[in-house]
C-alpha cells in the first residue's frame, strides 16, 4: 500500500479541483467558486500551491490514485509609501477528510516561504485591495483563526461587514435626486470614459486603492458605479460588485460636499442595481461608518473578521 502527500505549484488545470474544495469548505460564502477565481487571478507568481495525496491502491478514476486535498494562494503588495513589501495569505483550504493532520500548517509554511522569496518582509492575513475577498478571517472559520495564532500571527484591528436585506430596504432616490438637481448636482451611472478623471480624483481625494477599484467597476458592462457631478467636477462615487457580486463599496463623498445626501443617493442606486440583478442580501465590506449605513438602508452589522500580521525575521 503506497500513500504519500506532495506539494507542488498549481497550474490552471487544477482550478476545477480548487473550486470544488472551496465549494465544500467555504460554508459561509455562497460564491466560493468565484472567490477562488478572484484570488487565483491576483496571486503572486509562484504563490499558488496544491497539496496532492496519492493512494496507489485507489485508482478507480484512472488518476493513479492522486488527487488534490488542499491548496493555498498568496499575493504580494510591493513596498509603497514607506510601507514594507507585504505578503498576503489569501486562502488556505484542506479537504475535510484530511484535516487536523498538519496539512494546513504545511501549506501555510510553504506559502510564507514563497512570499518571502518573492520579496515580502512582513506577512498579513488581511485582504489585499483592490483584489480582496475579505478583510481578514471570518471568525466562524474558527480552525483558520486558531491556525493563524498557532503560526505566530498577531491580531490587528478587527473589521466588520454589514448586511442589507434588499427587498426590505428603501432604495427610492427620486425625491433626493430632484433636490440635488435643483442644487446643480447630477447623479448618474459611471461611464467608461470617466475612468481616467475619476481615478485621478479618487487618488487625490481618498488615496489608497479606491481609484483602482472605481476603474474596475467602470470596466464592467454596464458599469457598476454611480457618480455625483457638479460643473464637471466629481463630488462623490459609489461602486459595487467589483470583487464579488454581492459586495457593495467602496464609496466616498468629497469632504466639502458631505452632509447634502449625496452618499445616500449613491448608495441606494448601487443597492438597487444589486437588487435588480437578483441579489437578496448585499454585503457592505470593510465598514467604517456603521451609523450611515444603518440609518440610510437599515444595514445591520454582519460578519466579524480578524486580521493578522507576522513580521519576518531579517
Ligand atoms: C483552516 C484549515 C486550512 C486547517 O487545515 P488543517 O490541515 O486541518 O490544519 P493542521 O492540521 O495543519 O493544523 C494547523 C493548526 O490549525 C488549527 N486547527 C486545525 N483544526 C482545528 C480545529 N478543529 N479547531 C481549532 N483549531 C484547529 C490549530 O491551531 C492547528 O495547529 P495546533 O494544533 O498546533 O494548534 C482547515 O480547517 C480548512 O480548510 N478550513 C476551511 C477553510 C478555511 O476556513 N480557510 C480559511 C478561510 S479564510
Amino acid at each position: 500500500m503506497t500513500k504519500r502527500v506532495a506539494m507542488r505549484e498549481a497550474v490552471p488545470e487544477d482550478l476545477p479541483a480548487l473550486r470544488a474544495l472551496a465549494r465544500t469548505s467555504l460554508v459561509h460564502d455562497s460564491d466560493a467558486e468565484a472567490i477562488v477565481e478572484l484570488l487565483w487571478s491576483s496571486a503572486a507568481e509562484g504563490c499558488r500551491i496544491v497539496l496532492e495525496h496519492t493512494d496507489a491502491d485507489d485508482d478507480a478514476d484512472g488518476t493513479g490514485g492522486t488527487r488534490i486535498i488542499g491548496f493555498a494562494l498568496g499575493s504580494l503588495r510591493p513596498a509603497h509609501d514607506a510601507l514594507p513589501a507585504t505578503g498576503h495569505v489569501e486562502l488556505i483550504i484542506v479537504d475535510p477528510e484530511h484535516r487536523e493532520l498538519g496539512h494546513g500548517r504545511e501549506l501555510l509554511a510553504d506559502l510564507e516561504r514563497r512570499l518571502i522569496a518573492a520579496g515580502a518582509t512582513r506577512l498579513r492575513i488581511r485582504g489585499n485591495p483592490p483584489h480582496f475577498a475579505w478583510p481578514g478571517i471570518d471568525i466562524r472559520y474558527t480552525p483558520a483563526v486558531c491556525m493563524a495564532a498557532a503560526a505566530g500571527y498577531e491580531r490587528l484591528l478587527d473589521c466588520n461587514s454589514m448586511l442589507v436585506d434588499l427587498a426590505a430596504a428603501d432604495l427610492a432616490t427620486e425625491k433626493d435626486e430632484q433636490r440635488l438637481t435643483e442644487a446643480g448636482i447630477e447623479v448618474r451611472r459611471g461611464r467608461p470614459e470617466d475612468e481616467q478623471a475619476l481615478r485621478a480624483w479618487c487618488d487625490e481625494e481618498f488615496g489608497g486603492t479606491w481609484g483602482q477599484e472605481a476603474a474596475m467597476a467602470l470596466r464592467t458592462s454596464p458599469p457598476t458605479l454611480h457618480v455625483a457631478v457638479r460643473d464637471g467636477a466629481y463630488l462623490g462615487f459609489a461602486g459595487h460588485g467589483m470583487q464579488r457580486a454581492d459586495m457593495f463599496g467602496p464609496m466616498g463623498t468629497a469632504e466639502a460636499a458631505r452632509g447634502h445626501g449625496i452618499g445616500a443617493v449613491l448608495l441606494r442606486r448601487c443597492l438597487a442595481d444589486q437588487r435588480d440583478a437578483g441579489i437578496e442580501v448585499a454585503e457592505i465590506g470593510w465598514v467604517g461608518p456603521a451609523r450611515f449605513y444603518s440609518k440610510t438602508v437599515g444595514a445591520r452589522l454582519g460578519r466579524v473578521f480578524w486580521a493578522f500580521e507576522k513580521s519576518v525575521a531579517a
